[in-house]
């Protein structure tokens, strides 16, 4: 992270160049709601004309509104707050993967996506052997899809929290599966990483940034109901969750799959934070696409 005067010397410098964007004080305060803040118990699944993806973590904060309700028009400001609020999430990992939700959109320099575009297959983001949702081979693959969200919590069968071996020999039970039934499974580095990168997401965002032990409740219902489990005792985390500490457990889920060698690459703490990067076709390209932001948060 770069230190916060040459964070403000690049806000300054973007928004004089902009003219628009106020990255400081976008940048400064963020954090989650107050415990009394509404929103928290303010649940509603979509209704007709709402858009939803193939995110667990997005649908939930549309459901409760710390993103806009219908899905639509998700702005790089917008999702900064609205992650921050609802689940502490750090403002270099919503840039940097909201960088690359903007290419799923049909104009990704015009600064927002609508849930519903993130559903392309096998890019940016989205991909084969998910956790919770079926390969695009057998049809929608944006739906939550219980079958194989079964396959995943049989593995926590008789404990009460996640832990990290049992999250990685889980992932990687997905994988296997989707290469034995799916003739055109796509399962590469960008594959490999976002996946194990989306397994730290839900644990992290339903613990803290380093125990690894989220409470098993509170993981169905983000899945099962794309609800935030704050009537079940959840709350988000007290310290932000940031791409470092979500790279660092990429890099520890990679090393506690007893198969990882047939996963045929090497995972460092920094693979996560440069696959968003690379999918974007470099830092300059992410720069462009976001505004600036994403080198005012040090990438
Ligand atoms: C702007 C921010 C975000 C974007 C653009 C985004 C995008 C996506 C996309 C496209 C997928 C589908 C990948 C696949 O094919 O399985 C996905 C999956 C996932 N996301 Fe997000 N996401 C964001 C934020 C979050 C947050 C804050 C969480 C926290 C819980 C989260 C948790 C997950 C999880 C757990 C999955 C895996 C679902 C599965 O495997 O069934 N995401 N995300």
């Amino acid at each position: 992270m770069r230190s916060s005067l040459t964070t403000l010397a690049y806000a300054l410098l973007a928004n004089a160049v902009n003219g628009q964007l106020d990255i400081g004080s976008l940048l400064s305060g963020l954090g989650p709601a107050p415990a009394d803040d509404p929103r928290w118990t303010d649940f509603h699944p979509p209704g007709t004309g709402d858009v939803r993806s193939p995110c667990p973590g997005l649908n939930a904060l549309a459901n409760h509104g710390f993103i806009h309700h219908d899905g639509k028009n998700m702005t790089l400001p917008h999702l900064i707050e609205g992650l921050a609020a609802g689940m502490n999430m750090g403002a270099d990992f919503t840039v940097a993967i909201s960088g690359a939700g903007l290419l799923s959109s049909p104009d990704p320099f015009a600064g927002a996506f609508d849930l519903n575009d993130l559903d392309m297959h096998n890019f940016p983001i989205e991909h084969d052997a998910s956790l919770s949702r079926q390969d695009a081979y057998f049809g929608n693959d944006y739906s939550f899809y219980n079958d194989n969200w079964q396959q995943v919590l049989n593995f926590y069968d008789g404990k009460t929290t996640t832990d990290v071996p049992t999250a990685s020999r889980a992932k990687y039970a997905r994988v296997n599966d989707s290469m034995t039934i799916n003739p055109t499974f796509t399962y590469g580095t960008r594959e490999a990483i976002f996946s194990y990168g989306e397994t730290a997401l839900y644990i992290q965002s339903m613990s803290d940034p380093a125990s690894g032990m989220a409470q098993i409740d509170y993981v169905r219902s983000l899945f099962e109901q794309e609800k935030l489990p704050f009537e079940l005792g959840w709350r988000p985390s007290a310290a932000p969750i940031t791409l470092q500490s979500l790279g660092n457990m990429v890099f520890e889920l990679f090393l506690a799959n007893p198969q990882n060698v047939p996963e045929g690459l090497t995972i460092t703490a920094n693979s996560y934070k440069d696959a968003f990067e690379a999918v974007a076709g470099g830092s300059n390209i992410l720069a462009n696409l976001t505004d600036g932001l994403s080198t005012s948060v040090g990438l």
